[in-house]
């Protein structure tokens, strides 16, 4: 007989997963997120039909870094024809570290998608374009989107990511060097790192991107947040680039679009279903949650999901 989703089933696979803690590594890269304790494991699940299920440390806040870069994107979506992103950042996996730029010098300054940090970046040069206000108008988004009207930035996390960016300001003016770049470095630089440092619990991230799952509807707001083929295509982008060079690895043991972010989070999408979200601070070697990817796969065995 199928499992059926509830609390105990989520209980059940972290309670499984656990031995895996104390084998990854905290990132320690951004300096504020070094000091986390790699101690912690939390998943959530929101379905389309408006139930919620969670355990462990589903409700505490982390830092979702590269998550946010389906957020921006998808405002992207909201402000840009399709021609205008796609010209500027491609749709093709990297097979690259997130933060590499061999690829980048060769293919003349257009990053393979947007979900790697150069494609994050141009978003984030898009967005300087036409938003008046960009930071203010992503935790707009976020909050409409979770219900959850206190979500922040961790400035603390954004100003220490700030400090040690010379990778990050290497790709922008790389870019900038090609013309795929157009407003100012320290300015764009400054909105792409609030975004990684937004605060988020498992239980709201699941929630807020249940649109992902739901053909681009979010049940609380009545106008679409992106339209159904936008939502398939953000799911795609996922699929293939949301896990980096372990996008295949993670297609083999979880087969779910997927997007994760240094801070131990990681979105997955079910689509039509649900959205699951876990967290867990040590990361595997692509930079991945390795016990939050071990719950996907778990989770996703008992359920019998996959895309493919
Ligand atoms: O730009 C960075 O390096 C970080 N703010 C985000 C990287 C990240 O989360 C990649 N994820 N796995």
């Amino acid at each position: 007989m199928a499992t059926v989703m509830g609390n105990e089933v989520l209980e059940a696979v972290l309670a499984q997963v656990r031995p895996l803690l104390g084998q990854g590594k905290v990132a320690d890269y951004i300096p504020a997120l070094a000091s986390i304790s790699g101690n912690k494991l939390g998943v959530a699940v929101s379905t389309v039909n408006g139930e919620h299920f969670r355990a462990g440390d589903a409700d505490e806040r982390f830092s979702i870094q590269s998550i946010s870069k389906v957020l921006s994107l998808v405002v992207a979506m909201n402000h840009y024809a399709e021609e205008e992103i796609w010209q500027r950042v491609g749709k093709d996996p990297s097979g690259q570290p997130f933060n590499s730029l061999v690829q980048l010098e060769m293919e003349q300054g257009k990053p393979r998608n947007p979900f790697i940090n150069a494609g994050a970046l141009v978003v984030c040069d898009m967005l300087q374009s036409r938003l008046s206000a960009p930071r203010q108008r992503m935790l707009e988004v976020v909050r409409k989107l979770s219900g959850v009207p206190d979500i922040a930035y961790d400035s603390a996390v954004a100003r220490s990511e700030l400090e040690h960016s010379a990778r990050n300001n290497a790709i922008a003016w790389l870019m900038k060097s090609f013309g795929n770049f157009h407003n100012d470095v320290p300015t764009v630089l400054q909105n792409y790192f609030h975004y990684c440092a937004l605060k988020m619990s498992c239980a709201e991230l699941a929630q807020t991107f249940l649109f992902l799952a739901n053909g681009g509807h979010a049940a609380h707001i009545e106008s679409p947040v992106v339209s159904a083929r936008q939502a398939r295509q953000v799911n795609a982008l996922m699929a293939t680039s949301g896990m980096y060079q372990n996008a295949g690895e993670f297609a083999w043991r979880v087969g779910l679009p997927a997007k994760s972010g240094v801070g131990g989070g990681i979105v997955a999408v079910v689509p039509q279903e649900m959205v699951i979200a876990v967290w867990s601070p040590e990361l595997d070697a692509a930079g991945n949650s390795l016990a939050g990817v071990a719950v996907l796969e778990a989770l996703t065995q008992k359920l019998g999901r996959s895309v493919y």
